[in-house]
């Protein structure tokens, strides 16, 4: 658990340990995230690639999520995001890039991510960011959670919260393949940053007890023995987080 001073600081220190994890083990598998909240911690690589600080040569990653119906070529897409926002700047290989599918054979796209997450094998470092509802990925709050990559249908909370990123709100997704919670708790660390007070009740509910729900999926890290959540100070007030 971190509080740092500031959402930007937060985001040098999830960039500084995504780094530790690449410097460690050039070959490192990694697990990344969308969303506007590791956009400054992509920057930050980003920055460091190109001063030559650091090398994404040999990296392989894996991303969470990508919208239902959405090609890889449209702006909206998660593969279009990671391309524009990271991969396109650093030298990684593309081909050792992978964003799950929301086109076509939909049973058969979940499938695959779970092959290739087996295939790649266990992330050395799984980055993550948290829904209003406390979703990790696109596991949304509920009932039943799912351990394997599934379809998620998106709550109005999550189409409501993602609408900021669209034009027409009836351009919003309603549904999302997503990993399950095995392959994102398999990770060997996990690196979860979370800023602002629309986050504060999911938050509350990951640090300032120690209890489980699958109605804030975030709290399944607490069964994490390496999982490091990063949160400015005024979302840790926000929360009622006492350090
Ligand atoms: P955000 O999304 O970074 O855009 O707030 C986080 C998430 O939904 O996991």
């Amino acid at each position: 658990m971190i509080v740092t001073k500031s959402y930007e600081d937060s985001c040098q220190r999830a960039a500084e340990l995504i780094e530790a994890a690449v410097l460690a083990n050039p070959q490192a598998k990694l697990g990344l995230a969308t969303g506007g909240t590791p956009l400054p911690i992509y920057r930050r690589l980003i920055e460091d690639c190109k001063a030559g600080k650091i090398s994404f040569a040999k990296v392989r990653t894996v991303n969470l999520d990508e919208y239902c119906g959405l090609n890889g070529s449209n702006t909206q897409s998660y593969r279009w995001f990671m391309d524009h926002n990271l991969f396109n700047e650093i030298d990684i290989d593309k081909t050792n890039t992978y964003v799950p599918s929301g086109l076509g054979d939909l049973a058969a796209n979940c499938r695959e991510v779970d092959k290739k997450v087996r295939e790649n094998g266990v992330p050395e470092l799984q980055l993550l960011g948290i829904g209003n509802n406390g979703h990790i990925g696109f596991n949304e709050a509920a009932d039943l959670l799912h351990t394997e990559t599934h379809i998620e249908q998106l709550t109005e909370s999550t189409i409501a919260a993602n609408a900021r990123f669209f034009d027409k709100s009836e351009d919003v997704p309603t549904q999302a393949i997503t990993m399950g919670l095995s392959s994102i708790l398999a990770a060997k660390s996990i690196v979860l940053v979370a800023t602002g007070a629309a986050k504060a009740a999911a938050i509350r509910g990951l640090l300032c007890n120690d209890e489980v729900t699958t109605q804030n999926p975030s709290t399944f890290l607490k069964l994490h023995p390496n999982a490091t959540v990063i949160i400015d100070a005024a979302l840790a007030t926000a929360a009622g987080y006492e350090n």
